[in-house]
């Protein structure tokens, strides 16, 4: 099964939306990315740029990567988003990096939005791996170590809860979306499970079509969903 607790998506934006979203980004206005940290603490281990907030491109842009999805099964399906904070952008240079955390486990929004509770991390590379050196994703969880370098537009999902860092870029510029999730299912083994249950029902649709215990495995999904779901 993979690295079960990490979520790989594959092109979610298309070349051409990467490319817009480059051309906006090297125009766009950057902060120090200590001024968004949650916590005064966070201003010793993140070391890196963001655009900022107000900045209309980053509007357009998570605009656009909200967008794409929702029109992605794999996300939906996997995730069960229900609510996502509009994207940020960020980018490393010249040694830049995240030393170890945990994310903020609860987000405060601008108003009128409520707070949105971060069971999900996702980063969303918008640098092709060859252009830069470092710079990987850590994310250490009950499975062990994973460094994360995916291709622009690919994108991965991970628990909030889950210790991670990026490695310092020592060559070129690393540019990303990140953002947090809502998700209707708060507990990752919850999650995994329901996952692992799909994917049982996906191999039998191929293996025997038609067979009565698709449909049943079918409605123990969804009830376990009714049971487990919070919106
Ligand atoms: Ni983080």
């Amino acid at each position: 099964m993979g690295m079960p607790m990490l979520l790989h998506i594959r092109d979610v934006l298309k070349p051409d939306q990467i490319a817009e979203c480059r051309r906006m980004i090297d125009r766009a206005e950057w902060v120090d990315g200590r001024r968004t940290a949650n916590f005064a603490e966070f201003s010793d281990v993140k070391n890196n740029q963001e655009v900022s907030q107000t900045d209309p491109a980053a509007l357009q842009m998570g605009t656009m990567i909200l967008a794409a999805l929702s029109n992605n099964p794999l996300f939906v399906q996997r995730a069960l988003p229900i609510k996502i904070c509009p994207p940020l952008f960020n980018r490393y240079t010249g040694g830049e990096n995240y030393a170890t955390h945990t994310d903020s486990g609860l987000l405060q929004q601008r108003p009128p939005n409520l707070p949105l509770r971060s069971d999900l991390s996702a980063t969303l590379f918008l640098t092709a791996p060859a252009d830069y050196d470092g710079g990987e994703l850590v994310i250490e969880d009950n499975f062990g170590r994973h460094s994360i370098k995916l291709p622009a537009g690919d994108m991965i999902v991970y628990p909030a809860s889950s210790l991670h860092h990026v490695e310092p870029v020592t060559r070129g510029a690393r540019v990303s979306s990140f953002f947090w999730i809502q998700s209707a299912i708060r507990s990752d083994a919850q999650r995994m499970l329901l996952t692992e249950l799909q994917s049982s029902i996906d191999h039998m649709r191929h293996a025997v079509p038609g067979n009565p215990g698709i449909m049943e495995l079918m409605g123990v999904y969804s009830n376990l969903l009714r049971l487990w779901s919070e919106t």
